[in-house]
């Protein structure tokens, strides 16, 4: 049996959505502003399905509806950005468009990224999405475009392979990890797990240093080259899958 759709009532879903207050919401129907399938709502406590066809259907004069709750992002982080709420200089939520920043349920990072490293990272509304996506117990991988200060020296891969590395002030052995070589100076490690700035501190435990890190694929989601720096993009149902596919060798 198909479950029923959940509705909600139209001036509460719009507010949540940083449409204004329900107030504002409540002006909006009676100037006649907002329409579903072409028709004109005029009563804000109107019941609504929330199917995912709504935001094509509900045009708030004459434009479509942000995505409905349960939204997923994905965000080109540049350099120097900030991946919190409060802190001083640049942050990731104030790459969002400002309703998307007022929305409640709150759009959140799923796990974070360094200010000094660029690349692919997810948000979402969804709680039970993001823990399922930084819960080691999905497998979802990360994969990180490394540059180091000083030489590789041939033991990394075997020292990143064998997992039991243990990072300074921890108490818990790392996940075997993926290390790929690509140059004198440069390697694709793929984490699967998240620990705070775990692949700074991986090169620092064996003597090494990161001077550039960018993250470009999550689960089998690659950052997408038409994707700038700085950018945002809606994700599909197809996008998610991607996250929990199973990457290309
Ligand atoms: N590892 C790091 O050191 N930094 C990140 O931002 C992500 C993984």
């Amino acid at each position: 049996m198909s479950r029923p759709i959940p509705t909600a009532r139209l001036d509460r879903l719009l507010a949540n959505m940083g449409y204004g207050s329900r107030r504002d919401i409540g002006l909006m129907t009676k100037a006649g502003w907002i329409s579903i399938d072409g028709e004109i709502v005029r009563d804000e406590a109107a019941r609504v399905r929330l199917k995912a066809d709504l935001p094509a259907r509900l045009l708030i004069r004459g434009k479509k509806l942000d995505p409905l709750p349960g939204m997923v992002i994905m965000v080109h982080k540049p350099l120097g950005v900030t991946c919190s709420r409060k802190e001083a200089g640049t942050l990731i939520y104030d790459l969002l468009p400002d309703r998307w920043r007022a929305r409640d349920p709150a759009l959140s990072t799923v796990g974070r990224l360094d200010k000094e490293t660029s690349g692919l990272i997810l948000m979402t509304d969804d709680g039970d999405l993001l823990h399922k996506i930084i819960s080691p117990k999905h497998h979802v991988p990360k994969r990180y475009v490394v540059t180091l200060d000083r030489l590789l020296n041939g033991t990394e891969v075997a020292a990143f392979a064998a997992g039991g590395l243990m990072l300074d002030g921890e108490t818990k052995p790392l996940l075997p990890a993926e290390l790929e070589v690509t140059g004198e100076r440069s390697a694709i490690l793929t984490l699967h797990e998240g620990r705070y700035h775990q692949v700074r501190r991986m090169f620092a435990a064996i003597g090494n240093h990161v001077t550039a890190l960018h993250r470009d694929q999550i689960g089998a989601l690659g950052l997408p080259d038409d994707l700038e720096a700085g950018s945002l993009r809606v994700m599909t149902e197809e996008d998610v899958a991607k996250v929990f596919a199973v990457p290309a060798k």
